[in-house]
């Protein structure tokens, strides 16, 4: 059988940590398509032509160190208003979402152009502010050296090109349910999720 679970929504909303607790409370397979705007992101950095990169990405480069940092993130935005890198991310995201066993997948276009049939679409936000929170206690803990401004500036820019862009930009699809995690306990969110697709299968 297929399933699949499309989340999408702005950075540090609690889309990953989402997304991996659904994957295995259900025994879904997961996708972070961040990481392959992120891979992408990190090659140009490199010196590497984006479409070029996207169009020769191996699975494996998805697992390269160094992928979660700021200026791979911001990178990633950059390369992902591309609608050619777009284009040749479609078909590995389409096929890992029909895997039998079920899939979910998150990012930014996952219910509104990857899977627009998706069983469930989740639609993961919280305030700027908590957002970048978020983000700062997790660069921090992780030894980087980041202020909670530059963080809060990151998070606003990311989301601004993120929203406006022509090429799939990030807006919740008409039928994807709203979860606001502002407020809402890792648990708490885990289980609203879980309860919109429980109610779906
Ligand atoms: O989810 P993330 O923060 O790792 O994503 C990094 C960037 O990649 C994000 O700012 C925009 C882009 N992205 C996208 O355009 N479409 C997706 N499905 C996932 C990410």
């Amino acid at each position: 059988m297929t399933f699949t679970v499309a989340i999408d929504g702005p950075a540090a909303a609690g889309k990953g940590t989402i997304s991996k607790a659904v994957a295995a409370h259900f025994g879904f397979a997961h996708l972070d398509t961040g990481l392959l705007y992120r891979a992408v992101g990190a090659k140009m950095l490199g010196g590497a032509d984006p479409v070029s990169a996207a169009r020769t990405l191996d699975p494996a480069d998805l697992d390269a160190d160094g992928l979660r940092t700021p200026e791979v993130a911001q990178a990633a935005s950059q390369v992902a208003t591309n609608q050619a890198v777009r284009d040749a991310l479609v078909a590995f995201q389409r096929s890992f979402a029909t895997r039998p066993g079920g899939a979910v997948l998150d990012g930014r276009d996952i219910g509104t152009v990857i899977c627009p049939t998706a069983h469930v679409k989740l639609f993961v936000t919280a305030s700027p502010g908590c957002r970048a929170k978020r983000r700062f206690d997790e660069l921090s803990d992780k030894g980087m050296d980041v202020t909670y401004e530059t963080v809060l500036a990151d998070v606003k820019a990311r989301d601004e090109r993120d929203r406006t862009r022509a090429a799939a930009p990030l807006v919740p699809a008409e039928d994807a349910v709203l979860i606001d995690t502002s407020d809402l306990s890792i648990d708490a969110a885990v289980a609203a999720a879980v309860a919109v697709i429980e109610d779906a299968r």
